[in-house]
């Protein structure tokens, strides 16, 4: 099936960040939250993310002729013309955005052919949303979620089709990360995962090609089933008294070569929902998951990371 218009749910930092990747590669998208005024901020975040991929593709000429100056490659006026010519222009940032509409309603939903959810982590939000838009969607529509831990089997068991359900995780940010994991529910039809899959082929967000993996209904899937408990190891460490938060940071980015440490990517994600992953790691999978007490403290103090202004570090004085 070939998939031409997307609408989006849920116009926050995931929603957005897949509606811009989506229309960077000239598909139509339509994003609802629970009133315009958030679905317009959706938007907005959109347009930051694209001024972004302008201003980096713009850049990229200089950049390389800067590096090749650097390697001693001493370039003639008619070669640095023809290099700047080599690279792509940057996208048009109005021209693109004209691609995005947003509603509040699902009964411009009617026309999509696949729809993500990207609406708060939690099963029943997840699962009521899937049963009402049940009523909207035509019925060849594939129904995904953005879960990065809740049961797609359960949600696919409200929605009409529970062939067509299945999950497509991003990763934070969308515009930036380039996997996607694809993961089908007991009820989905492999024809849906081959869509799904061939569909992403091929786009791009602002720096790389997507990548698609393949996993199996499971907490976490493949990435955070490692990346939850790695960050729960660090708080422990940190809990112990092994190191503090920033020595942690610094060991794990300059000795295990992570781009962010422990501490500054839970910030970065959000720890009120590394709380709701870790918990539902503890449900389904037991006691070792158990988030650590200073993740729960830091939730009870609004403490949420870069969002709230402060987590781990104070992001305030930035
Ligand atoms: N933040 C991350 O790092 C990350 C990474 C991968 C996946 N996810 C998943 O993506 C989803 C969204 O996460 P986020 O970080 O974008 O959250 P967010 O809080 O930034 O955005 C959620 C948005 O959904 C809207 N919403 C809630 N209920 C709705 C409804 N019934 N109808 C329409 N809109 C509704 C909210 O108003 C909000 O704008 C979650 O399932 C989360 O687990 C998050």
């Amino acid at each position: 099936m070939e998939i031409k218009k997307v609408g989006i749910v849920g116009a926050g930092a995931m929603g957005s960040g897949i509606a811009e990747v989506l229309i960077l590669n000239g598909v139509q998208v339509i994003i609802k939250d629970q009133n315009i005024q958030l679905a317009e901020k959706g938007r907005e975040n959109v347009r930051k993310y694209l001024k972004e991929m302008e201003n980096y593709t713009r850049n990229l000429p200089e950049r390389e002729i800067k590096r090749m100056e650097r390697f001693g490659v001493d370039l003639s006026p008619d070669q640095v013309k023809k290099l700047r010519e080599s690279f792509p222009s940057p996208p048009d940032v109005e021209k693109l955005i004209e691609k995005l509409k947003v509603t509040d309603t699902f009964e411009d939903f009617r026309d999509v052919d696949l729809v993500i959810e990207a609406v708060f982590e939690d099963q029943g939000v997840k699962n009521k949303l899937f049963r009402e838009i049940s009523d909207f969607l035509k019925d060849n529509a594939i129904m995904a979620s953005n879960t990065s831990s809740l049961n797609i089997t359960e949600m696919a068991s409200h929605y009409k089709h529970p062939e067509k359900a299945i999950v497509i995780h991003f990763f934070n940010p969308a515009y930036l990360m380039p996997l996607v994991e694809v993961v089908p529910a007991l009820q989905t039809d492999e024809s849906v995962v081959t869509s799904v899959m061939e569909f992403f082929s091929g786009k791009r967000n602002n720096r790389e090609n997507i990548v698609t993996i393949r996993a199996r209904e499971s907490p976490g899937f493949v990435v955070n089933r490692i990346l939850i408990p790695m960050i729960t190891e660090a708080v422990k460490v940190v809990e112990s008294g092994v190191a503090d938060y920033r020595t942690v940071d610094i060991g794990m980015k300059k000795g295990a070569g992570m781009p962010m440490g422990p501490f500054e990517l839970a910030d970065y994600v959000g720890i009120d929902i590394l709380y709701h992953v870790m918990e539902s790691f503890r449900r389904d999978l037991g006691d070792f998951y158990m988030p650590p007490r200073t993740i729960k403290q830091l939730v009870d103090a609004g403490w949420i990371g870069m969002k709230s202004g402060k987590g781990f570090y104070d992001h305030r004085e930035k």
